[in-house]
């Protein structure tokens, strides 16, 4: 473990942090499904699970890892393994199983939670890969919150009244938002360690650190807004073939896709619905619900592209006076209110140009939170990666088909973001609280 590491102090200040972070995601997850039986089980969308298999599922995770595995007990309940298992069963398919109704599925998760409680005091955290800083705690807590997430874009794919309710931005935090945040950043060309060996949480995908050489670029400043991207639709963006690729293209023809996702025209102007509120589109956010495909569009007609998954990295973690990656673009700290807008409580993202404490040492703002952000790189294993402690976390969805985003989004809980954390998708999906910033290659002399 290095100097700055973040779980360092006394076992017991690491178990009771670990106990918190089980705590937080899962009243997180009851709050998510705190609504009508009926709005749980249903299917609000195919692309989705109904509410009430995530709710288990998060149980089912920890169980496996936590008590079966750390804790070396038996099975809870074997029958129910293979219904909460992804691989098994497409989420189109999921409402037809015979799922643990919501009484049910919560009474499971609190069995399971009691008896990894109870694990979490007796068991020493060290002395394996899987109990080294908590590990496998760690990770549990992780896929907790990403369920969170998933719950959330659940949610917003759902018809009818709200039943969410957003809690306000910090006003101080958002900090002065000036006109003259210069548009873009250049990143100098030179080597950076990307990924890390020495985050205790970091999930295999992000492991090992190592050396990239990135050429010189330049990166906006900060993520698209409604408004810029309100002028790409008005520019006739989505008929004009020559700025999608083709596969882009295809999808577009395919779907008939005409602005981004919740977004409707109506009495001269853009409309969105968040949540069951239909608002108007606010022109200074961080645009989102776009696909890569809407993304990569975007960027051509701009005269840019979108930046590489290693490009964003170095812009968010790379420190010109040191020479070294940080861990949080701010530096080593745990994001606050301060630095980013995380952990879900918004319902949106905060205004483009806020955050001014959680800029990056080149100057690149809201990296973390607010929108996961598209990069042009397919998702593969860093060289030296090794599947742990599962392959069907990473490793089976590494390849072309997958791109890789990054940053984080408002709905997601700062355990489950740093700088180094990846996240993948399909390039068509847009369900996800996803938008973009754009790149553009230095000149020759700087490359
Ligand atoms: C990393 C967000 C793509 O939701 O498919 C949850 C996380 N893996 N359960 C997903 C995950 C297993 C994963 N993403
Ligand atoms: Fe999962």
């Amino acid at each position: 473990m290095n100097s700055h590491d973040p779980l360092a102090g006394s076992p017991a200040a690491l178990k009771e942090r670990i106990a918190g972070d089980l705590e937080r995601s899962r009243r997180r997850v009851h709050a998510l499904t705190a609504c009508d039986e009926e709005e749980l089980l249903k299917q609000h969308s195919p692309l989705m699970s109904p509410l009430v298999w995530d709710l288990a599922h998060v149980g089912s995770q920890e169980e496996l890892w936590l008590v079966r595995d750390v804790g070396g007990m038996a099975a809870l309940r074997p029958e129910i393994d293979s219904l909460y298992d992804a691989f098994e069963h497409s989420r189109s398919s999921r409402p037809s199983l015979p799922l643990l109704d919501p009484a049910d599925s919560r009474a499971y998760i609190g069995e399971v939670r009691a008896k990894a409680l109870d694990i979490l005091d007796r068991v020493p955290l060290e002395g394996s890969p899987l109990l080294e800083a908590g590990f496998a705690f760690g990770m549990i807590v992780q896929h907790e919150q990403q369920h969170a997430e998933t719950m959330l874009a659940t949610h917003q794919l759902r018809a009818g009244e709200p039943v969410l309710h957003a809690q306000p931005l910090d006003p101080a935090a958002l900090g002065p938002r000036t006109a003259e945040l210069p548009r873009e950043v250049h990143v100098p060309a030179g080597t950076f360690t990307m990924g890390s060996s020495v985050e205790p949480w970091a999930l295999d995908n992000e492991r090992p650190a190592h050396e990239v050489h990135v050429p010189g670029c330049w990166i906006d400043t900060v993520p698209v807004s409604n408004a810029d991207f309100a002028r790409f639709v008005a520019d006739g963006g989505y008929d004009r073939a020559d700025l999608w690729s083709p596969a882009g293209w295809a999808h577009r023809q395919r779907t008939g896709i005409s602005a981004p996702g919740f977004w409707r025209r109506e009495g001269g102007q853009w409309w969105r619905t968040r949540f069951g509120v239909v608002e108007p589109v606010p022109g200074d956010e961080p645009v989102q619900h776009v696909s890569y495909w809407e993304a990569e569009a975007y960027a051509r007609w701009t005269g840019r592209r979108l930046p590489t998954e290693a490009e964003w990295e170095k812009a968010a973690r790379w420190d010109p006076a040191t020479g070294r990656s940080r861990r949080f673009p701010w530096g080593e700290e745990e994001p606050t209110s301060r630095h980013a807008n995380l952990g879900g409580a918004a319902l949106r993202p905060a205004p483009v140009g806020s955050f001014p404490d959680g800029a990056s040492p080149l100057g690149v703002r809201q990296l973390m939170g607010d929108v996961w952000e598209w990069t042009s790189s397919d998702f593969s294993p860093y060289p030296g990666f090794r599947a742990f402690p599962y392959r069907e976390y990473s490793e089976v969805f590494f390849g072309p088909d997958q791109k890789v985003l990054r940053g984080g989004s408002w709905a997601t809980d700062a355990a489950a973001c740093r700088a180094t954390f990846r996240n993948w998708d399909y390039p068509v999906r847009r369900q996800i609280f996803t938008g973009f910033r754009t790149a553009r290659d230095a000149a020759a002399e700087e490359r």
